[in-house]
């Protein structure tokens, strides 16, 4: 309801009457720049971005909303458009882009995306995220991996651990770890770290096409099927590996906890890895990344995107500028490496990556088939069918009296509502 109210008042902005026409304002020199990249790691990759813009002469005006997985800066934004004040640019990724750009409320620039062979250059899932009925409406920045395990390459090498690639290996790594008195996994329980294993399970269960089924096409029949029941019964399995009281904390503060050898594993997107060397811990000395176990051949996705707000004609070149800027090969390079994403090109040279890096761009360039998006990171679905499904999830992660059959039934439901809310 909220959602829809939300919707009529945008629309309604984006609709009303254009004011008469008045001289043209001189083109802007700064741009505000509206995200929630807020850790050390994240506030070096923008200031990459901010620095190369400023070398064309449009001075980045920071607006960062801290708050993981984009949950401050989602609300700021609303607010911000509804005030009449929308930032120049701003982080939207995924579904979210489609939903802003329906509203009317982004600016196209297929101009920027001709000139920059984007239709070639860029991977055809990030081309897709980029645009809404056929026009480019977001430029892309990075592709985050989801399904990524840190591991603690020195306590392993000690156990004679190998990084686990199945299921039972997982089991068996976290058995020797207890063993040797050692937490086997870091997690917080905040709803989207939660949901974060949720939906890496679910992919290590059954692969990318159920995957979709259920966080894509939001299909209650999908709630009903056995992989499902795996998935739930193993985060309870993982729960059990955790330090108790669980606590809720930030993903950096989680980060944090594994650096200091609270715990000797972690699933994080690969933004933990930026954070991690941040800190002065280099990729495979003190750590080293896998893929969620299960899962080595899939690539579960987020990618970043900036887009474009505000109708003033006086924005359009500062925003053009910021667009073409991103994707450029050396911005591309070496904003990826302090972010701990891989490039959305299809020309990047794999060979200077680090060994998490190399393993999810070849993974990702090997094409759609292996390809997840993430429902945590608005990539799978609208922000109320992710929010509503997280919370059933972390109802069951919270409290081990609800049982599998519980969740399996309320997830069927609120699919069904899900879906018969989208054909009204
Ligand atoms: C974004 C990342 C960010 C992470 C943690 C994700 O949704 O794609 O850029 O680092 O959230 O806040």
């Amino acid at each position: 309801m909220r959602g829809r109210l939300l919707r009529a008042v945008l629309l309604g902005l984006a609709c009303a009457a254009p004011a008469p026409a008045l001289p043209a304002d001189p083109p802007e020199s700064s741009l505000q720049v509206l995200h929630w990249w807020t850790s050390a790691s994240e506030r070096r990759a923008a200031k990459v971005l901010a620095t190369r813009l400023g070398e064309e002469g449009i001075e980045w005006k920071d607006n960062a909303v801290p708050g993981g997985a984009g949950l401050g800066a989602g609300k700021v934004l609303k607010s911000r458009v509804l005030a009449g004040d929308s930032p120049g640019a701003t982080q939207i990724i995924g579904v979210s882009v489609g939903e802003w750009a329906e509203l009317g409320l982004l600016r196209g620039f297929d101009s920027v995306a001709v000139a920059g062979n984007w239709n070639r250059v860029l991977f055809p899932t990030v081309y897709s995220l980029v645009q809404h009925d056929g026009h480019v409406v977001a430029a892309p920045l990075g592709i985050h991996r989801i399904n990524t395990l840190f591991y603690n390459r020195k306590l392993f090498a000690r156990l004679q651990l190998p990084p686990p690639a199945n299921w039972s290996e997982f089991e068996q790594a976290a058995r020797k770890l207890r063993a040797a008195g050692i937490t086997p996994l870091v997690q917080s329980s905040e709803p989207w770290q939660v949901a974060t294993l949720f939906e890496n399970l679910v992919l290590a269960e059954s692969g990318p096409e159920y995957y979709r089924q259920l966080f894509v096409r939001l299909n209650p029949q999908a709630a009903a099927d056995k992989r499902l029941l795996q998935a739930l019964t193993h985060l309870r399995t993982m729960k059990g590996w955790m330090q108790l009281p669980l606590e809720e904390q930030s993903w950096t503060d989680a980060v944090r906890r594994f650096a200091r050898r609270d715990g000797a594993m972690l699933v994080m997107g690969d933004w933990a890895k930026a954070e991690l060397n941040e800190w002065g811990y280099a990729t495979d000395d003190e750590f080293s990344c896998a893929p969620m176990p299960g899962t080595a051949k899939l690539h579960l996705y987020s990618v970043d995107t900036l887009a474009m707000l505000g109708a003033e004609g006086s924005r359009m070149a500062a925003q053009e500028k910021l667009a073409k800027l991103v994707v450029t090969p050396a911005v591309q390079q070496q904003f990826n490496a302090a972010k701990g994403a891989v490039p959305v090109r299809r020309d990047a040279d794999p060979s200077g990556m680090d060994s998490c890096a190399r393993d999810s761009w070849t993974t990702f360039a090997s094409g759609a088939a292996v390809q997840a998006p993430s429902l945590v990171h608005r990539m799978a679905a609208d922000e109320q069918s992710r929010d509503a499904i997280i919370a059933e999830v972390h109802r069951y992660f919270m409290n081990d009296n609800v049982t599998e059959a519980d969740v399996q039934r309320r997830l069927a439901a609120v699919l069904r509502a899900l879906n018969s809310r989208r054909r009204n």
